[in-house]
């Protein structure tokens, strides 16, 4: 089964407790997404292999460990993955950037794909699929078979507010997919919404309504 993890740490928490907050509007939001997907990526970038190098400095040789010749890829779902480009590319600069664009069918409630871009080469990259909210699940799983339909092999899955359900959905599904959330809720309410959660993490972080 995929390791999940959780983000104990205390700049992350007091992070969330502010963009939980109804009274935080769309700018304070989408800048608090994005610190907290920085300091996310952190983690996430952990178990990156290193190489060792050596660099000369003003004064000698100097042996280092340089990141190994890993490629990454983000892939955010839109929309509201969007908002936690910017803040893992803070870390991750060279990293390509894929969307996938899903929407719910009204009639069967199944996860659509509307847009897929994703770069040529998914099957070298270790891929980090992004959304803030893992809820029901049913999106989360929907795009991570859509990136393995197309070849990915390494996937890690990294949300910002993530339900027991959407978890035990990916861990089921995915079993190779290693979970990343900041916070944990226990409830969803009839909307598939996580209680209680942040709201709807697109709305907020784009102003709309
Ligand atoms: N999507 C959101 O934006 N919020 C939720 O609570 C669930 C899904």
């Amino acid at each position: 089964m995929g390791k999940v993890m959780i983000f104990d740490h205390p700049l992350i928490q007091h992070k969330m407790s502010i963009i939980r907050d109804i009274n935080t509007g769309a700018k304070e939001f989408r800048e608090l997404v994005n610190e907290i997907s920085t300091l996310m990526a952190y983690e996430v970038t952990r178990d990156l292999p290193l190489e060792d190098a050596e660099v000369e400095t003003p004064v000698g040789k100097a042996k280092t460990k340089v990141i190994g010749g890993k490629k990454l890829g983000i892939v955010p779902i839109l929309r509201a993955g969007l908002g936690m480009v910017d803040g893992m590319l803070n870390l991750i600069p060279a990293a390509k950037v894929g969307h996938i664009g899903l929407y719910r069918d009204p009639e069967t409630l199944k996860p659509v794909e509307y847009y897929c871009k994703l770069p040529s080469d998914i099957e070298e990259r270790d891929l980090i699929l992004l959304d803030p909210m893992l809820a029901t699940g049913g999106s989360a799983v929907a795009g991570i078979q859509f990136l393995k339909d197309r070849g990915a092999k390494n996937i890690k899955f990294m949300c910002l507010l993530a339900s027991r359900v959407g978890i035990d959905l990916i861990n089921k599904d995915h079993p190779d997919v290693d979970i990343y959330a900041a916070v944990v809720d226990e409830k969803l309410n009839d909307h598939g919404y996580i209680v209680p959660g942040l709201g709807d993490a697109g709305d907020r972080l784009f102003g709309t309504k």
